[in-house]
């Protein structure tokens, strides 16, 4: 279904009835990521998925997402379809929308789950590798894409799941550019919400992979503690969903029973 939010389309899906848990994906990914586990986990409740402005069937709405930004398009749909409170779980950057909307609209979020994510803003190397992604998107997007996916994984797990990770990059092959500059953007800009989750008192879990070339296990480890988040660590690296398929459909399924 489409929603006009500012005057852009927003495409979103809505599953399964009940106790509504909202799923994000992240980074040059799109709702299509979920698709797979709709039929098992609308079982338990309503799933609603949407792809992120400037992903998937989404437009852009402006130069810059921020992810303050992302998360009112996700109010605006939740408010669209009537849900008033649910559960998240954001994939990486889609994690960080999580937060931003835990930061705005509080008493709208029951429970989080940060999927290969962190509460931390960005390292001021990693703002300048944003910069440099930026120049390289405009100069060539399939190249940056095709590397930007394989660097989520480790050379084995790029093999092991190579028909996924194909899969995965000739969706973002879609992407415009300009998607992925304004998220890169947003990226850059977001600020550090450890406190937000320190003081959210629902449920929150953070997962990690143990070997995510992009975020340190031991790190976020800390942050889960800092936190009061529950840890879990996953085999594989920053694709979760992927590499560690059934775990993290267990981890889903069972704090909603
Ligand atoms: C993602 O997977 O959403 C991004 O890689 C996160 C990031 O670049 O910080």
């Amino acid at each position: 279904m489409i929603l006009k939010f500012k005057n852009k389309a927003i495409f979103y899906q809505v599953s399964g009835a009940g106790k509504p848990v909202v799923m994000l994906h992240g980074f040059l990914e799109s709702s299509r990521i979920w698709d797979d586990f709709l039929p098992e986990f609308s079982k338990y409740g309503q799933v609603l998925t949407l792809d992120l402005p400037g992903h998937g069937q989404s437009e852009c709405i402006q130069e810059v997402h921020s992810m303050e930004l992302m998360a009112e398009t996700v109010h605006g749909v939740l408010k669209a379809i009537g849900v008033k409170k649910a559960d998240f779980v954001g994939h990486s950057m889609g994690g960080y929308v999580a937060l931003a909307f835990l930061e705005l609209y509080p008493d709208m979020v029951n429970s989080i789950m940060l999927l290969n994510s962190t509460p931390t803003e960005d390292s001021e190397e990693k703002k300048e590798i944003r910069e440099r992604s930026i120049e390289v998107v405009k100069k060539n997007k399939q190249a940056y894409i095709s590397m930007a996916i394989s660097n989520l994984l480790t050379p084995k797990h790029n093999e092991l799941f190579s028909k996924e990770v194909e899969q995965l990059k000739e969706t973002a092959y879609d992407l415009p550019a300009e998607g992925i500059i304004a998220a890169l953007k947003g990226m850059k800009i977001r600020t550090n919400k450890t406190a937000v989750l320190a003081a959210f008192t629902g449920g929150k879990i953070i997962v990690a992979g143990k070997e995510d070339p992009i975020m340190d296990i031991q790190d976020i480890k800390k942050l889960a503690i800092e936190t009061g988040a529950f840890f879990v660590s996953l085999p594989g690296g920053h694709l979760s969903y992927m590499e560690s398929r059934e775990a993290f459909a267990n981890l889903c399924i069972s704090s909603k029973k």
